[in-house]
């Protein structure tokens, strides 16, 4: 088979073997580095799929670049970094990996929550940087979590997998979502907002929402400005959906109480980036899926979405379900 599949990426073994033994692949082998654009673009003219992430531009200047190709698929639920709208002008399937990473990423959400609430990475720096010489009533006093209340904005699967664990702390759940969640009302106890009212009500307020022409800057300086002054911003979603220097400044200013960031409108972020100045803000580079089981089945479900792609067979999970309809 002749067929070549680029991997933008260093992927586990034991799914590269497996892309191997079907089908020509060139791996962009890096832990740490994207695949530069020119890179890129030289490998796709022959390609006949791409195992993409997140860190990937698959724009319709790499889509131009690729008269061969038959699938893409990200190793991710996210697809915002992807053109979906030229690959499925050009009838070509886009894969993602949604399902196997909710509990995943739930679980690092809540993490992010309890860490910013608890102040847990200041706390760690306090201790080795040896500043602590006492016990001290009010030292490193942070907000409580059991019975506070959480806004959730985006009741997705990942969204009520973070309800759930919301539930174990006897927290009141709000959420917001654009179409109704009964079941999730019923089974949770969660209670449907608008954004200004969950916005005003929440203790903690996380955003789950995937990134859109809607969701753009949803959060900004308004949004922001009706939070509590004891709220707590958690994001693990994408850095897209917040206006960062709104961020920036009600956080300086002490108008919301802190901030737990796993995702920015420029990732990597820089470690000379204003938010980053702030001991109020806990942050982690885009690890919400990160775990090595969830990482390794997403990376098999990738490669079984290529491999489906590359033998003319529905994908695992399409993105643009429309390219099946011609
Ligand atoms: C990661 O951000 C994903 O979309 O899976
Ligand atoms: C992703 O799995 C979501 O729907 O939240």
């Amino acid at each position: 088979n002749s067929k070549k599949i680029v991997v933008t990426r260093k992927i586990p073994q034991e799914v590269l073997e497996l892309l191997k033994s079907r089908a020509e692949v060139y791996v962009w082998d890096s832990d740490e580095e994207s695949i530069p654009q020119d890179v890129l673009l030289a490998e796709v003219r022959d390609a006949a799929a791409i195992f993409t992430n997140v860190a990937d531009s698959i724009n319709k200047t790499v889509l131009d670049a690729a008269p061969a190709l038959q699938v893409v698929a990200t190793m991710a639920v996210g697809y915002d970094n992807i053109d979906v709208k030229e690959a499925t002008r050009r009838g070509i399937p886009v894969g993602h990996t949604p399902g196997v990473l909710t509990e995943t990423t739930a679980d690092l959400t809540f993490s992010l929550l309890m860490a910013t609430a608890r102040r847990i990475p200041e706390a760690d720096r306090f201790v080795r940087e040896d500043k602590w010489k006492s016990w001290s009533p009010m030292l490193l006093t942070g907000q409580d979590i059991y019975g506070a209340t959480i806004g959730i904005i985006g009741m997705g699967r990942i969204g009520e997998a973070v309800a759930k664990r919301a539930t174990g702390f006897d927290m009141k759940i709000l959420y917001h979502n654009r179409s109704r969640r009964p079941e999730a009302e019923a089974a949770l106890g969660a209670k449907c907002r608008e954004l200004d009212d969950l916005l005003r009500e929440a203790d903690y307020v996380v955003l789950m929402a995937p990134a859109s022409q809607e969701t753009r800057k949803l959060m900004g300086e308004r949004e922001f400005s009706l939070m509590k002054p004891n709220a707590i911003f958690i994001n693990s979603s994408r850095g897209t959906n917040v206006d960062e220097e709104a961020l920036y400044l009600v956080l300086k200013e002490k108008r919301i109480w802190a901030a737990g960031l796993d995702v920015f409108e420029q990732e990597p972020i820089r470690a000379d980036h204003p938010l980053l100045s702030l001991d109020n803000v806990v942050v982690a580079p885009h690890i919400g899926s990160a775990s090595i089981a969830t990482r390794t089945k997403m990376a098999m479900m990738t490669a079984e979405n290529i491999l489906r792609g590359l033998a003319g067979e529905k994908l695992l999970h399409t993105v643009n379900g429309e390219v099946y309809e011609k």
